[in-house]
């Protein structure tokens, strides 16, 4: 019997998170007729996606050629061959419906002088499958996220979801059976626990930037969703693959976008030279990001750095002149003033390949629909649970994913998710009784951790985390550096059961949310190393200096990793889909990847 009292809520589906997945996914559910409820820890428009800067991919054409299957081809060529076909089809198909939606929703895009959605070259986004640049970002200046994620909150407000602001997702709750009946949640404001039960939970969490020391994540981004799928026994995937977007703000980490590139900025070294012409003759700075992030470390390591400790690399801007920096790119002009005091009309700004974005999450296939695969089906699904966006692992991204595809990917995933819940679910069909005692994992959880009287404050032991994590998984990897991350893990991991909470009379504090969180960022990290440990060969953002060749035959598949209780990680596979979704294309084989 629960010491808590917990008070009982009933939908049809239960969607986690108000970023821009969560809020495409609760549209859509409301729009189907879905009775929908969006819980989320912050409020909708501070989430995440707030954050995105340079655009949302679509071969539009609104400034030269493009179609989908150019699209397509650079997506499967950026994830260096790791993604699912399938999928990367039915995305790159589909964002071009995808980004007129959005504007119809009232996007404020960026405009042509003719007036249609200005676009933008973006990494890795190439004509005539990998011959030159080619401008795909669709913008609304450098503020994109920004403008989608307002505009996506104003439309579920308006088709009536209801949404439960500040309420953390503490654990799911899963049946006998092997399907999710819903999941339990923390009121932030007055300490109450809700138990919410649906036919569908939906999980868009976001990623887990917050397990390394320097990332252009938010705060917030610390894997919940990822947790609370390995807490109930089933497997992430590709965790291995941590994308470092080449233009952090050095020191600050903040994001400055690739948009700037994508407007004429470039990168030099101490010599003043324009180095990615080495790296990447064709496309130049304009590689894929972890191109870019590996030659600006080897300039560094080289001793090409700039700055007194020659540790960064300069971003020029200064040559495009104020008119475009104030039209195009007005908040990294304000970012670059803010956090390293340079004003980028006239000076360089100085950045470092930053941790920004997760490859790896909950497996999922194109529906959004949970994998649990098993060997006799690989593609195995787990009724009643869905992942979208960051969270999840189509796999879209494989690899490394694409600038762009992100913000593409959440709301392609995020209307797939509802489209999918209206072929297997009707409005109002009746939940099903809960058996006994299925809340028990998240309210034992909550309760260890709100007495939680150990002698490590939550703080150091996250710190201890972060700097293992970017010490030990960086940009290059070797088997030296990751199996220290392995044994580093391990032993912070063990910290977490001498855990202090502080405050621990209040049933609300915001020491325990962060206990809870740094939890989440340990099932996150531990299966990041262990996945990248294990994984010999180099590919997309995985660059091992031990194994610096790409290996199909004996790795192009995808990770699956299994994290019990004491952080304990498990290793399998699953072939990656070698085929597409229909016969308008034909699969496209794995080749070198030159840029
Ligand atoms: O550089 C950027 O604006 C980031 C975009 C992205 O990660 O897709």
């Amino acid at each position: 019997m629960s010491a808590y009292e917990l008070i009982d809520h009933e939908y049809d589906v239960v969607v986690v998170g108000a970023g821009g997945a969560g809020l495409r996914a609760t549209l859509g559910m409301v729009q189907a007729g879905f009775k929908t409820a969006c819980v989320t820890k912050i409020f909708p428009t501070r989430s995440h996606t707030v954050a995105a800067q340079g655009g949302v991919a679509a071969s539009l054409a609104n400034m030269s050629d493009d179609n989908w299957q150019w699209h397509m081809y650079d997506t499967v060529k950026g994830a260096d061959w790791l993604g699912d076909q399938d999928a990367i089809e039915y995305m790159c198909r589909e964002a071009v419906p995808s980004v007129y939606e959005l504007e119809h929703f009232g996007v404020p895009f960026s405009r042509t002088e003719e007036g249609k959605i200005y676009q933008r070259p973006f990494g890795g986004h190439m004509r005539d499958f990998g011959a030159a640049p080619v401008p795909r970002a669709c913008a609304a200046a450098d503020r994109t996220g920004h403008a989608i994620l307002h505009a996506l909150y104003q439309q579920s407000l308006k088709h009536d979801a209801e949404f439960f602001i500040e309420y953390f997702a503490i654990d799911l709750i899963m049946d006998d059976d092997g399907s999710c009946r819903g999941v339990v949640a923390w009121d932030l404001s007055d300490g109450t626990l809700h138990r919410f039960r649906a036919n569908m939970v939906v999980l868009a969490t976001g990623g887990y930037g917050r397990s390394y020391f320097s990332c252009t994540s938010a705060h917030t981004c610390t894997g919940d969703g990822n947790a609370m799928v390995a807490r109930v026994g089933l497997p992430l995937q590709d965790m291995e693959f941590v994308q470092f977007h080449p233009t952090g703000i050095y020191t600050a980490g903040c994001l400055i976008t690739e948009g700037a590139r994508g407007e004429g900025g470039y990168l030099t070294n101490s010599e003043g030279e324009r180095f990615m012409e080495r790296y990447a003759p064709t496309a130049k700075d304009l590689a894929s990001r972890d191109v870019v992030s590996r030659a600006m470390t080897i300039e560094i390591r080289e001793g090409r750095g700039v700055g007194p400790k020659k540790d960064h690399i300069n971003l020029h801007l200064e040559h495009l002149g104020h008119e475009v920096l104030h039209k195009r790119l007005p908040g990294i002009t304000e970012t670059a003033k803010i956090f390293s005091g340079v004003d980028a009309t006239k000076e360089p700004i100085p950045v470092l390949p930053t941790v920004h974005y997760n490859m790896g999450g909950i497996p999922t296939n194109y529906h959004g629909e949970v994998l649990n695969p098993t060997a006799e089906n690989p593609d195995a699904t787990v009724p009643g649970l869905m992942a979208i966006g960051e969270a999840a692992c189509v796999s879209v991204h494989g690899a490394n994913r694409l600038g762009c595809n992100s913000l593409l990917d959440i709301v392609v995933f995020g209307r797939a998710a509802a489209l999918r819940t209206a072929e297997v679910l009707k409005p109002g069909e009746k939940v099903k009784p809960l058996p006994a005692a299925k809340d028990e994992l998240a309210v034992s959880r909550f309760d260890r951790l709100r007495h939680a009287n150990g002698s490590r404050l939550v703080s150091s032991i996250r710190l201890d985390m972060q700097l293992a994590m970017q010490k030990n998984a960086a940009v290059f990897r070797t088997s030296e550096s990751l199996q220290e991350g392995v044994r580093d893990i391990a032993s912070i991991s063990a910290a977490l059961a001498d855990i202090k909470v502080v405050d621990r009379s209040m049933i609300w504090n915001s020491d325990l949310a962060e206990a809870m969180e740094l939890e989440n960022l340990m099932v996150c990290s531990a299966t990041t190393v262990v996945g990248a440990e294990a994984r010999h060969e180099s590919r997309g953002a995985h660059a091992r200096e031990d194994f610096p060749n790409r290996d199909d035959a004996g790795w192009m598949k995808h990770t699956l990793a299994w994290c019990d209780d004491a952080y304990k990680v498990k290793l399998d596979y699953r072939p990656v889909h070698d085929y597409t979704l229909t016969d308008e294309i034909a699969y496209i084989a794995p080749k070198a990847r030159v840029y």
